[in-house]
């Protein structure tokens, strides 16, 4: 590497090529072996990631955090980079650079990042075995290493180029790693642990008040309840202590935290499934849906879109309560603690078109500067 040889190896995922990412000839001999276009990216791969942390000092705290959950591990993450680093990896795109930090017992310890890039012609198949590597590749590199079979699929390239400034992330191309990995490590909720979440939360917030309100909102006298993002328990034990005849099915996508509300729950009236509300609903009807902190956690849209789910599954007369954190129309009050990317709280004015939209008839039942809670009855 150091005097410029080209080496074909053996990744976590496919063969690849591999040179000194700042030498310019052999990157332009990597290219030319491969026949990519100059002006095409490669990434830069790192044998450790606290040596990619430390080549890298403009990176966000939140992307540090990400790329502790990602790395090392087979996917390609794409990083802003402000500070022009690697140039010859970036092609055209110099402000974005590729990352890669493999799996690869027994490189660990080498201590400068390559350039690499697959070990095949622009365009053609990945290479799972040394002989799949075109031959021409083969007989011009200088050094070619046997990794034997390799588990045959490239990285997963993972956009985040935005999720410092607000937590999106995208996959530029799906690979190695599936999505619902990518999304558990990017949207990591490290605010909801069972143990700690009744008092943080009473930290941020008037809680307790928030939750009285919300089960005075629901009315009495409910006899099938869905509670979205159900959590510890909290408003699913009010409920019940409401709507005495009550069954309650409660959903949420942190398996953790809805164990700790099996524990607390009376298991005789209450059905708890993880699941996330962007996905089909239990069936229904209901005769009340309620929702308590959970519904910021989706996007405008996607409280659009659930708004219109939960009419459908309400019976004729049903109510739709919704206790949550909202944009207020006034800044000065919005004084609940969010995390950019985690947190997406919308305009109440938003929410109420978007209930209205969906069939319901609204009324903000009490509001306390940024939080509210909203009675919508199915029209
Ligand atoms: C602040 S807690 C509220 C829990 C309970 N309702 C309460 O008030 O104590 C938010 C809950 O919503 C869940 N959650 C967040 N986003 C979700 C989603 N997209 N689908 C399902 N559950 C989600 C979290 O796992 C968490 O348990």
């Amino acid at each position: 590497m150091s005097v410029g040889g080209v080496a074909v190896f053996g990744a976590d995922t496919v063969y690849g090529l591999a040179c000194d990412v700042h030498n310019p000839l052999a990157v332009a001999r990597l290219y030319a072996l491969k026949r990519r276009g100059p002006a095409k990216p490669s990434a830069v791969m790192f044998f450790d990631l606290s040596l990619a942390v430390e080549a890298l000092p403009e990176l966000g705290p939140r992307t540090l955090a990400a790329l502790e959950r990602l790395l090392p591990g087979a996917v390609t993450v794409l990083l802003p980079n402000p500070g022009l680093r690697y140039p010859l990896a970036c092609g055209e795109g110099q402000l974005t650079l590729g990352l890669r930090v493999p799996v690869l017992a027994g490189l660990e310890g080498v201590k400068w990042p390559v350039l690499q890039s697959s070990a095949n012609f622009a365009g053609g198949p990945e290479a799972v075995r040394l002989e799949d590597v075109p031959e021409a590749i083969r007989r011009r590199a200088d050094m070619v290493i046997d990794g034997g079979e390799l588990p045959g699929t490239a990285s997963t390239v993972i956009d985040l180029r935005a999720y410092e400034a607000d937590g999106d992330w995208r996959i530029a191309r799906p690979g190695a790693v599936g999505e619902a990995e990518v999304r558990a490590a990017l949207e990591w909720q490290f605010h909801f642990h069972p143990e700690t979440y009744a008092s943080t939360i009473r930290e941020d917030l008037d809680y307790d008040r928030l939750q009285d309100e919300l089960a005075r909102a629901s009315g009495t006298g409910a006899r099938r309840v869905l509670e979205l993002g159900t959590g510890t328990g909290e408003t699913a034990e009010r409920l019940l202590a409401r709507h005495l005849e009550a069954e309650l099915v409660g959903i949420d996508e942190n398996a953790e935290m809805l164990s700790a509300a099996r524990s607390r729950l009376p298991p005789e009236r209450v059905s708890l499934r993880v699941a996330r509300l962007q996905d089909p609903l239990p069936e229904g009807p209901f005769d009340l849906v309620a929702s308590a902190l959970c519904v910021h956690h989706l996007r405008g849209p996607e409280k659009r879109d659930l708004f219109g789910r939960v009419r459908e599954l309400l019976a004729p007369g049903g109510r739709f309560a919704l206790a949550d954190v909202v944009i207020p129309a006034d800044s000065a009050d919005a004084v609940s603690p969010l995390t950019p990317g985690f947190d997406h709280p919308s305009p109440l004015g938003d929410q109420l078109a978007w209930l209205t939209e969906a069939g319901f008839q609204t009324r903000v039942a009490w509001a306390q500067a940024d939080l509210t809670v909203v009675v919508a009855d199915a029209r």
